[in-house]
């Protein structure tokens, strides 16, 4: 009997290569905003499936196949995934760790230059000119030489970010999971963000934790969105407390809060930090090749459950 793998997306095709004749294989088209009801349906015939980190794998879903025996999820990251129901219900987890750490880190660094030295500020005013002037008072942004970064969640990226920052002469204050804040908020010219996101972590950057950084700083994010209260951002970005902050993801995804939107001070791209050809390549290599593995009866080599 062959097994059924469900591809919840349009994966780089190293993924699909790995995995067909061996299994049969069902793709869908690739989609942001799946419901339970969605997803449950894209399931119904997955002995195992790759999915995307937008799809939302609660409890209710997971049970819902009782043939379903491991999920690959394309991300880093799995807080979309009900880990303790799935470990309730013998279903193997697995995630794509390691290879996207040096891409997210560049996004991080693209993000810091670009918020700091207003490249995106500068991209718009060219386009909407038509002109290129250059004044001694016009569009200064801040030195990143001699400048504090701190770094909440020295894991891998936050370790490859402090790596990139030194090269451009920042000093780094970084913090692991579940140590103080306190001194990073208060000292740091930069705060970037690199933690996972769980019910712990959740709006860790808050009204009272953006209230404690310094005057004029500014903040960056490659991780979760939800890891901030983003009301709460806004208003220290649009009261002036903060100078800036560059964004790659966002607390509601896929929309993005208009407030956002309005302000010039802020960066904002569209959750590409594993955006690169090579990463995201590896990354489907990695969840497929899991997904053989497991369903040979070999261990997986990115096991989460
Ligand atoms: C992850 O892997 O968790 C990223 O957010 C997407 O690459």
């Amino acid at each position: 009997m062959k097994y059924t793998v469900v591809l919840t997306a349009d994966y780089p095709s190293v993924a699909r290569e790995i995995l067909a004749g061996e299994f049969d294989v069902i793709e869908h088209p690739t989609e942001h905003q799946r419901s339970e009801d969605d997803v449950i349906t894209l399931l119904e015939e997955a002995d195992a499936a790759i999915t995307l980190l937008s799809d939302p794998l609660t409890r209710r879903v997971l049970a819902s196949n009782p043939n379903l025996r491991m999920i690959a999820n394309y991300a880093v990251g799995y807080n979309n995934i009900d880990v303790d129901a799935a470990r309730d219900l013998g279903i193997r987890i697995t995630n794509t760790p390691g290879v996207l750490t040096e891409a997210t880190a560049d996004l991080t660094m693209a993000l810091i230059l670009a918020v700091m030295r207003r490249v995106v500020e500068g991209d718009r005013e060219v386009r909407t000119t038509g002109q290129c002037v250059w004044e001694p008072l016009h569009l200064l942004g801040t030195s990143l030489q001699g400048k504090r970064l701190g770094i909440i969640g020295m894991g891998r990226i936050g370790s490859a970010v402090a790596e990139r920052a030194r090269v451009f002469g920042m000093s780094v204050i970084g913090v692991r999971s579940g140590e103080p804040l306190d001194e990073l908020l208060a000292t740091s010219d930069v705060v970037s963000i690199h933690t996972p996101l769980s019910a712990a972590t959740r709006h860790i950057i808050n009204s009272t934790t953006l209230a404690k950084m310094k005057r004029g700083a500014f903040f960056v994010n490659t991780s979760r969105g939800a890891l901030v209260e983003e009301n709460a951002l806004c208003d220290a970005l649009e009261s002036g407390h903060l100078r800036g902050a560059a964004l790659d993801v966002y607390e509601h995804e896929p929309d993005v809060s208009a407030r956002l939107i309005r302000m010039n001070n802020v960066v904002i791209v569209p959750h590409i930090g594993s955006a690169t050809e090579e990463t995201r390549a590896a990354m489907a290599r990695i969840a497929a090749t899991d997904v053989r593995l497991f369903l040979r009866g070999e261990t997986p080599l990115h096991v989460v459950v």
